[in-house]
């Protein structure tokens, strides 16, 4: 995955566990991808994928979060899991070393040359909300129903330490909600999140995640839950703003129509690891993974459904359930679901390995798929 400059966003062999009563959930495992500079990225995959453990794992809020609500249920695996945790991590060691699963994040997520895995908290919060930002899953429940839309969205650079004139803010102000298209904001931004429709508190959030100009801005499923114009005006601000600003984005969906619209490139995941990753055009037209073919045949896009419909194919659903993230089957853990796994499929996990120029898979079988 080489260019000039160098990717700004690199991870590399990131994994991210949870804690439970039943031991290690797998969120994330072994996960590897790069985003280069001004790059629209998506992350696709089903419910319970590991998605949003990966943005929160980029973000360094994975192993606080997962710590806080293991430690609220506080029983005896969880609680010696993460004191094994501590231990490890003060000694300088890792899963690898110890030959145990230990919970959190480890290994190493490179932002324009710092990993941020191993940065402390006061420098990791510089980072984010400025550099890189998010735009959370479930969004409108982030929002402070006391405070106005427009404080709101300036807070992320009223909070930083060398302060703007406010007239300059009023007006950054007013750029971002521009481009999010929320109507004349000269009178609505002294308005409450509760005088707004729910689909225009999303767009918010988005132009909160805008104005401090970022480099990347990974945005979790900013389209659930709104009906298709609202859904549209979201996705036009974002590739607006990626036009004006030439900000990264790292897209996460459930919806392979999102990834057509919006990005040059995808990763797709199941049980916590990344099956393939292209170019979109690629992974979308020709994928070499049996995950993603049928991920793609059960959710297709608009021209997937356009192509099945003069071959007569019918939307398929994948066959059975995603296994549990506490008990994955060994080898690859798509091996109860895929009709080409053999014996190796369930002995050997499989390699992440390029099988062309920038196209990535995880399957020991790619290369004996039938052509698309
Ligand atoms: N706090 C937690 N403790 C234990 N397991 C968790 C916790 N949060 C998430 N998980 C598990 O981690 C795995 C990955 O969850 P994640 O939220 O990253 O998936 P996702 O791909 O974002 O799914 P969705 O599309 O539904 O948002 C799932 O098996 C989930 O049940
Ligand atoms: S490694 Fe085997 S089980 Fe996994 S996707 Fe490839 S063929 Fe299927
Ligand atoms: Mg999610």
């Amino acid at each position: 995955m080489t260019r000039d400059g160098g990717p700004l966003l690199k991870v590399e062999g990131l994994r991210a566990f949870h804690t439970s009563k039943q031991g290690i959930v797998k969120a994330v495992d072994d996960v590897n991808f790069e985003i280069y500079p001004g790059d629209a990225v998506g992350l696709l995959g089903e419910s319970g994928a590991g998605k949003t453990s990966v943005a929160l794992a980029i973000l360094g809020l994975f192993e606080r979060r997962s710590r806080y609500y293991s430690t609220v249920a506080a029983d005896g695996v969880t609680k010696k899991l993460w004191s094994q945790k501590d231990e490890a991590r003060k000694k300088g060691l890792t899963s690898e070393d110890l030959g145990i699963d230990l919970p959190g994040t480890e290994g190493s997520v490179w932002f324009q040359g710092q990993d941020l895995l191993a940065m402390d908290e006061d420098d990791l919060r510089k980072l984010r909300g400025d550099r890189i930002t998010y735009v959370p899953q479930g969004t409108t429940k982030s929002l402070n129903p006391s405070k106005s839309i427009g404080y709101q969205t300036g807070e992320p650079i009223t909070s930083r330490k060398e302060k703007k004139a406010d007239k300059e803010i009023q007006e950054m102000i007013l750029d971002v909600l521009d481009i999010v298209d929320l109507g004349d904001m000269d009178i609505r931004k002294d308005m409450f999140p509760t005088d707004f429709s729910s689909g225009e508190d999303q767009r918010v959030l988005v132009a909160m995640s805008l104005i401090s100009k970022p480099d990347l801005v990974i945005a979790d499923e900013p389209t659930t839950a709104v009906d298709g114009a609202v859904r549209n005006k979201i996705l036009d601000a974002i590739n607006i703003a990626r036009k004006q600003m030439g900000l990264a984005l790292l897209m996460i969906t459930n919806n392979s129509s999102i990834v057509a619209e919006t990005c040059d490139k995808v990763g797709v995941m199941s049980s916590g690891r990344l099956m393939e990753f292209g170019d979109v055009t690629t992974v979308m037209k020709s994928s070499r993974h049996p995950f993603t073919r049928a991920f793609l045949m059960a959710n297709p896009n608009m021209e997937m459904i356009r192509r099945m419909k003069e071959k007569g194919l019918r939307l398929q659903s994948i066959r059975g359930s995603p296994p549990s993230a506490v008990a994955l089957p060994s080898g690859c853990p798509f091996n109860p679901r895929c009709s080409y796994a053999t014996n190796i499929c369930t002995q050997t996990v499989p390699d992440f390995r390029e099988i062309e120029k920038d196209h990535w898979v995880f399957c020991h079988h790619s290369e004996d798929l039938p052509e698309l």
